[in-house]
Parts: C-alpha cells; sequence; structure tokens
C-alpha cells in the first residue's frame, strides 16, 4: 500500500468536500438560469462539473494507492442564493477554504516524506491558484457592474470562457 490510514482519511474526507462544491455549484448555477443569466448559469454549470472532476481524481489516487475509498456523508448545498453577489462571494470563500484544505493534504504528505502524493498534489495547488483567481475575478466585475447591469457580467464570462484552455479531464 503506498498511503498511509491518514491520508486516505483526508483524502476521503477531500472527495466528500468536492462533491459538495459540486452541488453547491450546480444550485448557483440553477439560481442563475432562473434569473434569465445563460452564461452565468453555465460557468457555474461547469465549476460543478470540474469539482466532481475533481473528486474522481481522489478516487482514482486513492484506488492506485492501493487505499479504500470511502464517500462520506455530505450537507445539503444551500438554496438561499440571494443575488449574483452573494453567489460569487459564496463560491470565493469556498475556493479559499478548499486551497487551506489542499494545504493541509499536502502538509501530511510532506510530514510522512510521500513523494508520491506531493507529486498528485501539486496539481491540485496549481489549480486553487486559478480556481481562487477567477471567483475573485467574477466577484469584483459583479460588484462594479451591480444587480441591475449583469449583462455585463453576462459578457465578461462569455468572453472569458471563450479565451479558457481547455481543461484537464484526466481523472
Ligand atoms: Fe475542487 Fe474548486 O476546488
Amino acid at each position: 500500500m503506498l498511503i498511509s490510514k491518514k491520508l486516505n482519511d483526508a483524502m476521503n474526507a477531500q472527495i466528500g468536500d468536492e462533491l459538495m462544491a459540486s452541488n453547491q455549484y450546480l444550485n448557483i448555477a440553477a439560481y442563475f438560469d432562473s434569473e434569465t443569466l445563460p452564461e452565468l448559469a453555465a460557468f457555474f454549470f461547469r465549476q460543478s462539473d470540474e469539482e466532481r472532476m475533481h473528486a474522481l481524481k481522489f478516487v482514482r489516487y486513492i484506488l492506485d494507492a492501493g487505499g479504500t475509498v470511502a464517500v462520506p456523508a455530505m450537507e445539503a448545498p444551500t438554496t438561499e442564493i440571494g443575488s449574483a453577489e452573494a453567489a460569487a462571494q459564496m463560491a470565493l470563500d469556498w475556493e479559499i477554504e478548499v486551497t487551506n484544505k489542499i494545504n493541509a493534504l499536502m502538509d501530511i504528505a510532506v510530514e510522512e516524506k510521500d513523494y508520491i502524493a506531493q507529486e498528485f498534489l501539486h496539481w491540485f495547488v496549481n489549480e486553487q491558484l486559478e480556481e481562487v483567481s477567477s471567483m475573485d475575478g467574477l466577484l469584483s466585475v459583479i460588484r462594479r457592474a451591480g444587480e441591475k447591469q449583469l449583462l455585463m457580467v453576462e459578457n465578461y464570462v462569455s468572453r472569458q470562457a471563450a479565451a479558457a484552455p481547455e481543461e484537464d479531464e484526466e481523472a
């Protein structure tokens, strides 16, 4: 077995966090869709898919390392979205929290001199920079536009999507 019980347990908890984020982003996507803001809805549907892909990466890693996958129980995501600004703030807060969780996983891997896990976790460290930066950018643009001018935000999101490189979908 190439994974310790401590890291295995922490990665199982992370699978739950990634799936919870996926569910939360699905609710946010549905909120934007119901507000007839299709680009923002599509952005959060894509984010939801990405979070599921993150969970699957952990599943694959645990299996490859000879550990045990145990998907934990998850809290229901909130349906109280309220506004575009609140949605973006919720997503940004979440991504900052996930960054701390990924750092904590890396701390375990470093502590245990588990170089294979460190190599695997580097992908997530880089991904978090992109995710925090993307949510921070979205929140700024929403604040600048204001809730009455979200069509400007739709334009921004659409341009960002067109300029984005293809996501690494390998799980
Ligand atoms: Fe899987 Fe957005 O962190």
